[in-house]
């Protein structure tokens, strides 16, 4: 009997709501609950480490604030169209993108405007067709220039470590130009080497087809098989898959892995190299924190969308030199090996 009194102002207000019509049951009682918070991340190379890693720091930063992310790889233009309706059609309410050709960035603008979604890109800067960066998009990259200045220095320095001869000893500088990023990184580098001191004439450029290591194997053995006389390289390129490829062209060739020094970028897509037993001409890299472009671009979006905090314009990130000695230890401390 108790029972039944405590229930009937239950009862009371349940026949109450199911008498209302639905549309006052909604507006008159409790709000409804804000959308959730829905992102996407759009990336131009997911089989790259690089791009991985990013991915885990926009994981990181999904489970800190509780939004929904969604992972996409966007080989080219099409794939980017695609990806970009079917995140409107699933509720995303915006993207961090690196786009697989920055000339696509007015169409990519043009669609998330039109569909009403924020976009921030990361890596690689939108151009526009005049040729210029799109400054009104929210950007995040590397401190390209001042990296690939790291990345000359730190390849002289290990030449003159080495007290090898410089009249044996050129550059094989596997470039990627088209790309604004790849090309201060390499145009830094090969900067930082003649500031040395190393000689401009035994700097040779290795223009790469695509970015992969097929890519700058073919590169680095065109340059390999017109200079003969080379005893000695030192290697650059604008990531460690650039500088891996130019390595195996090397290996391909007999060279001594004692007789090259190749540097890389990233830090990410070099830890099988570094942990081989046996070392290769790979001797380092500049290493930039990938989960942190991932964590922070994300981070930056989701305040932007759930709080209409605008993005800094444009936030660049710095790199440090990882070697076989040091990268376990320094992986670790950022949180990208175990
Ligand atoms: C470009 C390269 C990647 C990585 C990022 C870092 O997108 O293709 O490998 O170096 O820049 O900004």
């Amino acid at each position: 009997m108790k029972l039944t009194l405590r229930l009937l102002p239950v009862l009371a207000g349940l026949i109450f709501i199911t008498g209302c019509d639905k549309k006052s049951a909604s507006t008159s009682a409790t709000p409804a609950a804000p959308a959730p918070v829905k992102l996407g991340y759009l990336v131009k190379q997911p089989e790259e480490p690089w791009f991985q890693y990013e991915w885990k720091g926009a994981e990181a930063a999904a489970r800190k604030h509780g939004f929904e992310l969604v992972k996409l790889g966007v080989q080219d233009g099409e794939k980017v169209m695609t990806a970009l309706d079917s995140l409107v059609a699933g509720g995303v309410q915006g993207f961090v993108i690196c786009t697989p050709d920055v000339r696509l960035g007015p169409a990519i603008v043009a669609r998330a405007k039109l569909k009403g979604l924020k976009l921030i890109t990361v890596d690689d800067r939108f151009v526009s067709a005049d040729g210029k960066f799109m400054s009104e998009v929210p950007y995040m990259g590397m401190s390209a220039s001042k990296i690939g200045e790291a990345q000359g220095q730190s390849l002289y320095a290990e030449m003159q470590q080495r007290s090898w001869p410089v009249a044996e000893t050129a550059v094989c500088a596997v470039t990627f130009e088209e790309l604004d990023t790849a090309r201060e990184r390499t145009d830094g580098s090969v900067a930082a080497l003649k500031a040395a001191g190393f000689p401009a004439d035994r700097i040779f450029k290795a223009p790469q087809k695509t970015t992969d290591v097929p890519g700058s194997f073919d590169a680095a053995n065109i340059l390999l098989t017109q200079h003969p006389e080379v005893k000695r390289w030192l290697v650059l390129g604008m990531n460690d898959t650039a500088v891996l490829g130019a390595i195996r062209a090397t290996e391909g060739r007999g060279f001594a892995a004692e007789n090259i020094i190749g540097i890389g970028i990233n830090g990410t897509d070099c830890i099988d190299e570094l942990r081989k037993t046996k070392p290769t001409g790979f001797f380092g890299s500049m290493l930039v924190s990938a989960p942190s472009e991932g964590f922070k671009t994300s981070e930056m979006l989701y305040h932007w969308v759930k709080d209409g905090t605008t993005p800094p314009p444009d936030t660049r990130t710095t790199g440090i030199l990882i070697t076989r000695a040091n990268f376990e230890q320094i992986l670790r401390q950022e949180g990208i090996i175990e």
